[in-house]
């Protein structure tokens, strides 16, 4: 397929880009940057050094064209949530960087005369709130703490797509790899022996290995029977202490230390509640869809993501 991809230069893009490649799509990638993947450049790969959320750019021959060719897009485009005080400034943008960027992403599809048959558009299990019992499945009702209200006006504008092209929507969990989101965090603290839950250690973690959320998004670009919702993270979330003990096992390094919430809250606000508190999110659709984990297992995962050659 010929392929536009926003928001794919990241922690997840970096093995979405060489996977879809590997499987002989043809990509144009929207970027900030210049060159996310300068080894990877070539016929199948070009890059637009344009930001999405900003209007203008869509007004540029160079996106039009390649939106009108595209068979599909991907769309993960978005401000980093865990990574600072969320200010207003900074609100302001984790929303605008995915709600905008949707819309504008939306309107211009709305406009073509062939507009790509699939949308493939990204979302988090933050959509439900945060819960220590509650069991979310796709149908369960948004929370509405700061992260159920920007999921659900983030879906609302991708939910906007005219009907001739289908919409899938990802409602991500917490992606396992080595060399970026949580895990990449918690890597250097575990192999130093200081490693152990944060905060209470009952919160939930939904995760997903990056190489099954990679599958996922090729399978619902090229399945036209996916269409909608789906929690895209694997069957068995479990609880950050459990988390926390199966990388100790996996690294051979102790668990022991947690680290107290309070710190935390100091450094990051109330961004700190994407670590402290969670929610147990279940792909109930991936598993009527008859999606095969590569992942399915966290032992396994957790050695996949943290031994260098495997991923
Ligand atoms: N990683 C996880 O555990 C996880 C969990 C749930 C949901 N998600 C969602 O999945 C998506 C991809 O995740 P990721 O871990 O790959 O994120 P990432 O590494 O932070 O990459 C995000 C992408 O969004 C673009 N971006 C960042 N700030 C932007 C801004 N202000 N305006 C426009 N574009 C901006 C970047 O593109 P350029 O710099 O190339 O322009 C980058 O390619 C994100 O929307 C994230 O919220 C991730």
């Amino acid at each position: 397929m010929r392929l536009l991809l926003l928001g794919c230069s990241g922690f997840v893009g970096r093995e979405l880009v060489p996977f879809l490649l590997e499987l002989g799509h043809t990509i144009t990638l929207v970027s900030r940057s210049t060159q996310p993947f300068p080894a990877l450049a070539g016929d199948r790969l070009l890059c637009l050094k344009l930001d999405p959320a900003d209007p203008a750019s869509w007004q540029h021959d160079s996106l039009r064209q390649a939106l009108a060719g595209a068979q599909g897009v991907v769309n993960l485009a978005g401000e980093p949530i865990a990574e600072r005080r969320w200010t207003p400034e900074h609100l302001e943008r984790l929303a605008s960087s995915r709600v905008r960027t949707t819309e504008l992403l939306v309107q211009a599809m709305a406009q073509l005369p062939h507009p790509p048959a699939v949308l493939v558009n990204g979302s988090a299990v933050g959509y439900y709130g945060t819960s220590a019992d509650d069991r979310f499945g796709e149908a369960a009702a948004p929370g509405d703490d700061v992260l159920g209200q920007l999921c659900r006006q983030w879906e609302a504008a991708a939910q906007a797509l005219p009907s001739p092209s289908r919409l899938v929507i990802l409602r991500i969990g917490i992606v396992l790899g080595p060399d970026g989101g949580a895990l990449g965090k918690m890597l250097p603290v575990f192999r130093a022996g200081f490693g152990g839950p944060v905060g209470s250690g009952r919160q939930w973690m939904s995760w997903i290995h990056r190489q099954d959320l990679c599958r996922m998004i090729a399978a619902a670009l090229e399945d036209t029977t996916y269409n909608g919702v789906y929690n895209a993270v694997a069957p068995e979330p479990v609880r950050m202490a459990d988390f926390a003990a199966a990388l100790g096992r996996t690294l051979g390094r102790p668990s022991l230390l947690p680290a107290p919430g309070a710190i935390l809250r100091l450094l990051l606000g109330d961004g700190a509640q994407v670590v402290l508190e969670g929610q147990q999110v279940l792909p109930e659709r991936l598993a009527a869809q008859g999606f095969r984990y590569q992942y399915p297992d966290l032992s396994a995962a957790l050695a996949a993501a943290t031994s260098p050659g495997l991923r």
